[in-house]
């Protein structure tokens, strides 16, 4: 029997993690999810049962560096292994650089940049034990743009989601060759987090967007199972950005 894969997934419970968890349960990977939102992470857990694949759900706040290593400890006392770290949770902040606080900056860098840390740290030890594996940051195409002024999320969001694209470079020679290491820059896609600018502008920006529509997760999960799965691998360091091509948005 062939052994198990093991993927964990950082804001798995809905929007693009669910998606990423999806893909990863198709291409055989058993799923660990980490949210804070425990009834959507059984939901998810429930879909990926019922693909075939385990699921694992555990509530972790990904800002919080002990707790990742308690969650590292946890996957491997479970499963024994990991395979693949999607860090893709992460939450946007509308605050213009005068009215955004000291802690809520502090906070924007903590959940979406320091959590790549926490949980790429907790997780290199064990991937290692098991020969290797991938990791995928989830960067956003703000990182390049420094996104829409009237947007969902500004300089702060920009920042930590900048940081990623330089971690990724620098963990990618770091960790080379047995792990690889890359980034995705999301565009503007349809969930719970992206919804309130697609509902108030959906029509509009499909106008901007070479391709006529705004994201699915699916388009972004598609990538991160491609990076997570694909053998042989030969890419590390990148970043790709899946935004249908609206650069100028
Ligand atoms: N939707 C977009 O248009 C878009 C564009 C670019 C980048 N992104 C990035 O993609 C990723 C997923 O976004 P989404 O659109 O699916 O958002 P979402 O809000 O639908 O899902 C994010 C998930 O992360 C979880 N999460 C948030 N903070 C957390 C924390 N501190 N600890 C643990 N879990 C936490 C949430 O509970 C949620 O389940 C994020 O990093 C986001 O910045 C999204």
């Amino acid at each position: 029997m062939a052994e198990r894969k093991v993927a964990v997934v950082t804001g798995g419970a809905r929007g693009i993690g669910r998606a990423c968890a999806h893909a990863l349960a198709e291409r055989g990977f058993d799923i660990a999810l980490v949210d804070l939102l425990r009834p959507e992470m059984e939901r998810t857990a429930g879909e990926i049962r019922a693909i075939g694949r385990a699921a694992m759900v555990i509530e972790a706040d990904v800002a919080d560096h002990a707790r990742a290593r308690e969650v590292a400890a946890t996957v491997e006392a479970e499963w024994g292994r990991a395979d693949a770290l999607v860090n893709n949770a992460g939450r946007s902040n509308p605050k213009g650089i005068l009215d955004c606080t000291e802690e809520e900056f502090d906070r924007t860098i903590a959940v979406n940049l320091k959590s790549c840390f926490n949980y790429i740290q907790a997780f290199v030890p064990l991937m290692r034990r098991g020969g290797g594996g991938r990791i995928v940051s989830m960067s956003s195409l703000n990182a390049h743009t420094g996104g829409v002024t009237s947007a969902v999320s500004k300089f702060a969001y920009a920042s930590a989601k900048a940081g990623i694209l330089g971690m990724t470079r620098a963990l990618a020679k770091e960790l080379g060759p047995e792990i690889a290491v890359n980034a995705i820059c999301p565009g503007i896609i349809e969930t719970e987090l992206g919804n309130s600018l697609t509902r108030a502008r959906g029509a509009e920006l499909a106008k901007k967007i070479a391709l006529g529509r705004v994201g699915k997760p699916q388009d972004v999960a598609r990538m991160v199972a491609f990076l997570c799965a694909e053998e042989p691998n030969f890419i590390t360091g990148q970043y790709f950005i899946i935004d249908g091509f609206q650069w100028e948005i």
